[in-house]
């Protein structure tokens, strides 16, 4: 009997256009288009179990084995650097990490410079590789209000279209890092469950190439 694969899916938007891909490629899953509440989706006789989770803590479920396969940014993986295997870029939710500021922002070279951001080891290791000396204010949200009220000097964020950006008044400085979903495995199931999981990523990769 084919082993059952659990597939952690980011709750929102890209966990859906992911979910979508998983259907193109054969491993549909019907009652999770239904509307509900409920959080675990299975097709038994396709061997596959969905579950919503929030988009930051796929990584947690993979690397401990929760979940056998995920979605995740890239962010979220250079962040919290989980001992995963990364299968496949899947060329969705696709943005951008970048140091962001008000349009007059100068830096002021003579002093520590304030970052707010979610992502406090991105940030951390990109100052490190200037040579600059920062203090992370680790926020959880709406990180764009932070220059805007005297908080930080800039931010390390997420850009997608920049329209946050813009009609906060602030704008992008330097890029730091593309983003985009990948594929993710737990380096257990990868090495016992390894059929069922290269049948899916061989499956999502025919996907891709279709979608080119
Ligand atoms: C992300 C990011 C920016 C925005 C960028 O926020 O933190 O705020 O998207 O998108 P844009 O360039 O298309 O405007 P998210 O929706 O995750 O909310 P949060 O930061 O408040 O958590």
């Amino acid at each position: 009997m084919k082993p059952m694969i659990n597939i952690a899916l980011p709750k929102g938007r890209l966990g859906e256009k992911a979910y979508g891909m998983f259907e193109k490629a054969g491993f549909e899953c019907p009652s999770i288009r239904e509307e509900s509440r409920k959080l675990i989706f299975e097709n038994t006789e396709l061997g596959v179990r969905y579950f919503w989770v929030k988009p930051s803590d796929v990584v947690i479920y993979v690397e401990r084995g929760a979940a056998d396969i995920g979605i995740a940014g890239k962010d979220i993986i250079l962040e919290y650097s989980p001992d995963i295997y990364e299968l496949a870029d899947l060329g969705i939710g696709k943005c951008r990490m970048a140091v962001a500021a008000k349009k007059d922002f100068c830096d002021p070279r003579d002093r520590t410079l304030r970052v707010a951001t979610k992502f406090p080891n991105i940030a951390r290791s990109y100052y490190a590789s200037l040579s600059r000396e920062i203090d992370i204010i680790k926020l959880n949200g709406s990180i764009e209000l932070a220059p805007i009220l005297g908080l930080s000097d800039v931010i390390v964020d997420i850009v997608e279209t920049g329209k946050t950006l813009y009609e906060n008044d602030l704008e992008p400085k330097n890029d730091i890092v593309s983003i985009s979903a990948r594929l993710i495995a737990n380096k257990v199931s990868y090495k016992f469950k390894n059929e069922s999981i290269r049948a899916i990523c061989e499956q999502m990769n025919r996907v891709l190439q279709e979608n080119k």
